[in-house]
């Protein structure tokens, strides 16, 4: 039987399209039984409605006490029997209730090699303004276990792109993003198969 997972998702989605994609095509042991997002005007959220997929707007207008908004998160994921949380391109941190039923369990991809690019303040856009001001010749994703601040937790994998010398931001995120899309299902297929196998 596939494992539950749920993606939690803040602009685009194109990470939970290519998840989605994977799992209608069987080429993932799981079935994305949730898509989460703050932002109740995501494109994520629309792909989700578009594939008959539950979805969910969590945030500090949905609910103004931090705890509260945790637990909320995890009783929505504990309704829809998750087992597994895919952050992809979420922009919030996720509360301590959640981290702690979920530990383990949460992964979040990161168009960078971590530590590097990594933390407050760098996401989206700004990380590949930051690689291409840096004068790196290579930049790539991270997959990794999340804890409790932005971007840490035990690394999974990472995947290495050139960095061109007449790259701009467009060119080098849509590279990253590509090769990031690829690592995530990669990460997320062997961790889910190895945890099937060991009959968790
Ligand atoms: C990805 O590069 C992810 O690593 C970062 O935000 C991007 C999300 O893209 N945190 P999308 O919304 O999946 O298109």
């Amino acid at each position: 039987m596939n494992a539950k997972l749920a993606v939690f998702a803040s602009h685009g989605g194109s990470i939970l399209q290519a998840v989605l994609d994977a799992c209608g095509q069987n080429e993932l042991p799981l079935d994305v039984v949730l898509v989460i997002s703050n932002n109740s005007g995501s494109i994520a959220l629309d792909r989700a409605r578009e594939q008959q997929i539950p979805t969910a707007h969590f945030s500090s207008q949905t609910h103004p006490h931090p705890n509260t908004l945790d637990e909320s998160i995890v009783s929505a994921l504990r309704q829809a029997q998750v087992d597994w949380v895919l952050l992809a391109g979420y922009m919030k941190k996720l509360g301590p209730k959640t981290l702690e039923t979920y530990r383990n369990r949460i992964l979040n991809a990161h168009p960078a090699l971590l530590p590097k690019y990594g933390g407050h303040g760098f996401y989206g856009r700004k990380v590949h303004e930051a690689v291409l001001a840096s004068g790196d010749r290579e930049s790539g994703a991270t997959v990794h276990l999340v804890e409790g601040d932005y971007d840490t937790g035990p690394m999974l994998s990472q995947v290495r792109v050139p960095v061109k010398s007449d790259d701009n931001v467009d060119a080098l995120e849509a590279r990253v993003k590509a090769a990031e899309r690829k690592l995530v299902l990669a990460t997320l297929g062997e961790l889910v198969n190895r945890k099937l196998a060991a009959g968790y």
